[in-house]
């Protein structure tokens, strides 16, 4: 009717096909998570090596979900593996593997030149109806869509780590996305049992923008010596509900990550400097390569499996 909202011609109702770029920690997450829902998936990465890498993230925590999911029925565990499993193609040719793609996910290093780079080629050799989503944490979408023709099939999909356990996907619409489209994307986040938000394409979208501040505050407590990161911790955990401290958090997050971020911020101008001044504590910490978790050290020691000493 003339009333009707699909003003995108192209938009698929009825995702079938995703291909997810990167076979990182996020991208095997999404991957994992397509699979189990009977999404046919293609991950791609650069090469075999990064590949293999991906697909040992999803072996290990499809065991533990298999586990859960069948806890003393080896047999209903292996099915379920192999089912999930043979979802899964894997592929190092970007232009093959997105020729029946539905959906694009692009998870790959957080760089816009390489995000636009990657999609300005995909916009040429993808189906017209294939809608393109990013899941970056600190890029503006509408930056990284330009480099499409297709701005109106363009959204983010903002999944959280570790994927399979996070329920929540932040879908991001910018002023260009059509309502097609992004109807589209909510539907393939509840398909894959997730629960989607909605919000414009701002600096941090809902949850960072509120979260990467307030570690930022945290942060000056402890360096105007008022508090201890244990105490910091303890108080958030105990006297907020919070299931991690700050400090705890920005380990798991990475304090690399989150020095980008901020940085980020300050240089888009976009939000209140404040929010986001530079905290000596951290900018030290990652120049000395401690980055939380994965390098070892952070605000805390780990051990060589990411707990806690
Ligand atoms: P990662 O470094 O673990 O994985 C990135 C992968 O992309 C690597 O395997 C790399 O080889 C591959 N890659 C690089 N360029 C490529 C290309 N042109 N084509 C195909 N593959 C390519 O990174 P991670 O942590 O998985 O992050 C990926 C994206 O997800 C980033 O945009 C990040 O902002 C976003 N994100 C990360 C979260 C996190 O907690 N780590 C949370 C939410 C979003």
């Amino acid at each position: 009717s003339a009333f009707s909202t699909s003003s995108s011609a192209y938009a698929p109702h009825n995702v079938k096909n995703i291909t997810v770029f990167g076979s990182g920690l996020m991208g095997a997450g999404i991957v994992q998570v397509a699979a189990q829902n009977a999404f046919n998936v293609t991950m791609v990465d650069l090469n075999p090596e990064a590949l293999k890498k991906g697909q040992d993230i999803i072996a290990s925590s499809l065991k533990r979900v298999a586990k859960k999911q069948f806890p003393e029925d080896a047999a209903q565990q292996k099915t379920f593996i192999d089912k999930t499993m043979a979802q899964i193609k894997t592929s190092t040719d970007s232009e093959a593997a997105s020729k029946d793609a539905d959906l694009i996910i692009e998870a790959i290093v957080e760089n816009l030149k390489t995000k636009q780079q990657l999609f300005s080629m995909l916009d040429k050799v993808a189906p017209e109806h294939t809608l393109f989503c990013s899941n970056t944490s600190s890029l503006p979408i509408g930056e990284i869509a330009k480099a499409t023709k297709r701005t109106d099939r363009f959204g983010g999909l903002h999944f959280f780590n570790p994927v399979p356990q996070m329920k929540l996907v932040e879908v991001i619409r910018t002023e260009e996305t059509s309502q097609d489209s992004f109807d589209s994307l909510m539907e393939v986040c509840t398909r894959m049992k997730k629960t989607p938000v909605s919000c414009k394409d701002t600096p941090g979208f809902i949850v960072n923008r509120l979260l990467v501040p307030y570690m930022m505050e945290s942060l000056r407590i402890v360096e105007r010596g008022e508090a201890t990161p244990q105490d910091v911790d303890v108080a958030m955990k105990l006297g907020a509900g919070f299931p991690m401290g700050p400090f705890e958090l920005a380990d798991f997050v990475g304090l690399d990550t989150m020095k980008f971020i901020v940085d980020g911020w300050r240089k888009e101008g976009k939000i209140d400097d404040n929010l986001v001044a530079p905290v000596k504590l951290l900018d030290d910490l990652v120049a000395q390569g401690n980055f939380g978790r994965k390098s070892g050290q952070g605000f805390y020691p780990y051990n060589g499996v990411g707990g806690k000493k």
